[in-house]
């Protein structure tokens, strides 16, 4: 008898959808049914079950792989996960051979073996995303060698540099990105499956052909690891939080630069709303919501370390929490990529030369340079420093930007300096840091031959 009647009914519904992993997991379908028919090949091959029953499983599986695509498949109440899922229509299609294909195997080394797999195609698909970044910034840096802007320390300004260096800049930390995630899915990219529950299995295997059928590069070593190892996803989510925090200070800039107080750039239309009350406003929502997004990113790191942090070995109930965090981080990282290349490339999206380069004009930006001038003269540093002060504070005083003085108010401060005037221009200022990774418009192209080269390696081996 039922001392809660309807109450505890609902209370079995909640547990049960509280310990199923149904609702998400089916995303590892494919990586299930991979995984499974590489199994069966091995469990023939093995002489474990028949060629009859390893072809029944093979096409079986195949079929429910159509009827999950065409989303035809039904999944039942009683269905706690993918694996059970699967399982439970292959054994309804085919009969006992559906049974003997979980031989030699257990949900725990067979979850292992899916969500690597996952972890690994992502890893390559969030890098490929992240080359065709790099490669979008770098055409619109092509165009910008001589587009002055300030570059800044604190905010304020501090140096004229171009906004192809400042592309640069995020460039470089997209390619840092790119070899991490390449590097993660190398390191990821071992079989556990053989692993079974924890301990491996007394049935006479062959891990190695398993691994190799799927693409692996080889099998792990240690089977209590195997099942309860998720430093795959973690490594993901690391990735995937860095590379975030990289677009997020990008987006910052770019609201930042597309405020009135800067107009540096205007974003495209399809990337900006307007205000129901403001008719003027074009918020720029896509580069805000990138930036908020990485929140949410970090947040699935945090939470899988905390998952992870107390867990005795080996599997146990709390990795189910592995996934859920991981999709979300990917799908956020993968079209956070994706609208950005697109908003940047977006024909509405147009840097502001004329603005960029008014900003320079603001701030005395060439006061070292003058300083660097008049010490190649044979000035002392300290006398030179003072020197340039001076002339900042007679620009101050005319009300215009140091860059605007002639050479005889130059001359007014010191005769030493009258000769030296060439050297407040701001591409002059620009152009003379010709240091390796500096401003200079050679430097510049330099470090974009540098670019030109990693886009033209990484397609080249473009993973498939
Ligand atoms: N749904 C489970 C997960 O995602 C699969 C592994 C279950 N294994 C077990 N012994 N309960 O982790």
């Amino acid at each position: 008898m039922k001392l809660w009647g309807d109450g505890s009914e609902t209370g079995e519904a909640v547990l049960d959808a509280f310990n199923a992993s149904i609702g998400f997991d089916r995303a590892l379908f494919r990586e299930d049914i991979a995984g499974s028919i590489a199994h069966s090949r091995m469990l023939v091959k093995q002489g474990i079950i028949s060629g009859e029953d390893a072809a029944a499983i093979e096409n079986g599986l195949r079929q429910i792989e159509g009827e999950i695509e065409g989303g035809e498949f039904v999944f039942a109440s009683e269905d706690e996960d993918i694996h059970m899922a699967i399982e439970r229509r292959l054994t309804a299609l085919i009969g006992e051979a559906g049974k003997r294909l979980h031989t030699a195997r257990s949900r725990n080394d067979q979850v292992a073996l899916d969500f690597r797999l996952w972890c690994v195609r992502q890893d390559r698909h969030l890098a490929d995303l992240i080359a065709e970044l790099v490669s979008a910034l770098y055409g619109i840096a092509l165009k910008h060698t001589e587009t002055l802007m300030p570059g800044m320390t604190h905010l304020q300004h501090a140096q004229p540099i171009s906004l192809a260096y400042h592309l640069l800049a995020y460039m470089a930390m997209l390619m840092r990105d790119h070899s991490r995630l390449l590097e993660s899915a190398k390191r990821a990219n071992l079989s556990p499956l053989g692993s079974a529950a924890l301990a491996g299995t007394p049935h006479p295997i062959d891990r190695a052909f398993v691994a190799d059928e799927l693409g692996f590069d080889g099998v792990t070593l240690n089977g209590l690891d195997s099942v309860s190892d998720r430093d795959f996803a973690l490594e993901l989510l690391f990735n995937t939080a860095m590379a975030m925090m990289h677009l997020s200070r990008f987006c910052e800039e770019l609201v930042l630069w597309s405020s009135a107080e800067f107009r540096f750039v205007r974003i495209g239309d399809r990337f900006t709303t307007g205000s129901s009350i403001m008719p003027q406003k074009r918020n720029p929502d896509a580069a805000e919501l990138i930036r908020g997004k990485t929140g949410r990113v970090y947040g699935g790191l945090m939470g899988l370390l905390t998952v992870m942090k107390g867990m005795p070995l080996a599997y146990n109930k709390d990795m189910q929490e592995d996934k859920e965090g991981v999709f979300d981080a990917v799908k956020t990282l993968s079209d956070s990529l994706t609208i950005l290349a697109d908003m940047l490339q977006d024909e509405g999206t147009v840097f502001n030369r004329e603005a960029m380069r008014a900003a320079c004009e603001r701030g005395h930006l060439s006061a070292t340079d003058l300083a660097d001038a008049a010490v190649k003269k044979g000035v002392p540093f300290r006398e030179a420093h003072h020197l340039s002060r001076k002339a900042t504070a007679l620009a101050d005083q005319k009300g215009v930007d140091l860059s605007m003085l002639k050479a005889e108010d130059l001359a007014l401060i010191d005769p030493r300096l009258g000769e030296l005037v060439g050297a407040l221009s701001l591409e002059a200022s620009m152009n003379a840091r010709v240091s390796a990774g500096g401003t200079a418009k050679r430097a510049v192209l330099e470090q974009l031959s540098f670019v030109e080269n990693w886009i033209k390696s990484v397609c080249s081996i473009k993973p498939s």
